[in-house]
């Protein structure tokens, strides 16, 4: 038994070109600029245009991550994409995406729904296959197109979300105490349709993204708190330790309430979410990327990442980088 860690080799990520404003949303329903950035703290999201895919995004994200890693496609033996908006049901976005990199066949290729807090799952499922050794390399996307589950007349769900993706390139490490230190992942199916796809009714326009917005933004709050306290805890560190926490971007008013229950200044948590808006599975990897490539994480540092979406699930990841 080696001990062996997962370590994050290249980061990478993409933000399609529309740039939708409040102000445009403003002139499609009952909303204002007001309302979205006071109580959300977004300002603008982008969009994909109507012949992109969840996969293209993927693609998109994946190119810089791998040469960043210095490697290709070829290098890569495991391939997740996590996502609530696969290109098609069957076959897997992944497949979708193996096929447009050219990742070699004898990669394994799949698709990890844990919504919101997909890359954190995907990062677990891929460290776990790493580590034991079947696999050398892998590449973990979180791509969404939700534009296309977003009912465009409903106010209270349509200001949220964005489209993206977000790429990590993962191999292993013998150096002690570099990489994945651990993962705290959980869910809850008995709140399942606070947020969900309903089937929609005969006649009725859809299938659309529903969400009872209060009731998930208190749950929210407390499981992402307990989230990450628990992986401090478990790993004998405090709050202060942390160099940077990238939280899933849902709501400012989310985010600094976390910062306030772990008694953090609001610089230390990574905050992308009032120019993308929620991208669900892309929101931690994207956020990750645009950290990483603008110098706020550096080697030695500290890196807390925090998540809650449908489900519900939660989870949190500590990275020593
Ligand atoms: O990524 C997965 C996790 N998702 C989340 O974490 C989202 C969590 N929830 C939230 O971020 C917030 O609950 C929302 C931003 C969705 C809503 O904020 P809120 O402070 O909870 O507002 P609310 O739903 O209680 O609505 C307050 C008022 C309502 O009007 P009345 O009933 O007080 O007259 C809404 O109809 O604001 C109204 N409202 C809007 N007004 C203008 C709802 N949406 C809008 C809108 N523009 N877009």
């Amino acid at each position: 038994m080696t001990n062996r860690s997962t370590v994050i080799l290249g980061t990478g990520s993409h933000a399609p070109e529309r740039v939708v404003t409040n102000g445009d949303l403003a002139l499609q329903v009952e909303t204002s600029d007001e309302w979205i950035r006071t109580r959300t703290g977004i300002r603008e999201r982008r969009l994909a245009a109507p012949a992109t895919t969840t996969s293209d995004l993927a693609v998109a994200a994946a190119l810089p991550a791998l040469a960043q890693a210095g490697l290709t496609p070829a290098d890569i033996d495991l391939l997740i994409v996590a996502t609530i908006t696969p290109d098609t049901p069957v076959p897997a976005c992944a497949c979708h995406v193996q096929r447009k990199l050219g990742v070699p066949t004898h990669a394994a290729c799949f698709d990890l729904n844990a919504a919101c807090s997909g890359f954190l799952y995907a990062l677990d499922t891929a460290a776990a296959l790493l580590t034991s050794g079947r696999y050398r390399r892998a590449l973990v996307i979180g791509a969404e197109k939700l534009s296309g589950i977003v009912d465009w007349q409903d106010r209270t769900t349509c200001v949220l979300f964005g489209d993206g993706a977000g790429a990590v390139v993962l191999g292993t490490s013998d150096e002690p105490g570099r990489g994945l230190l651990g993962t705290r992942l959980g869910g809850d199916g008995t709140n399942a349709e606070l947020l969900c796809v309903p089937p929609p009714s005969p006649g009725e326009r859809g299938p659309f993204l529903r969400m009872r917005g209060k009731e998930i933004f208190k749950l929210a709050v407390r499981a992402m708190d307990d989230a990450a306290r628990e992986i401090l805890e478990h790993h004998g560190l405090r709050a202060d330790q942390v160099s940077l926490v990238i939280p899933h971007q849902a709501n400012q008013r989310i985010i600094d309430a976390i910062a306030e229950y772990l008694e953090l200044p609001p610089d230390r948590f990574f905050v992308t979410l009032d120019r993308s808006g929620n991208t669900s599975a892309a929101s931690i990897p994207l956020a990750l990327d645009e950290a990483h490539r603008a110098g706020r994480i550096q080697r030695g540092d500290l890196v807390l990442l925090v998540a809650f979406g449908a489900g519900l699930t939660y989870g949190s990841a500590l990275l020593r980088w």
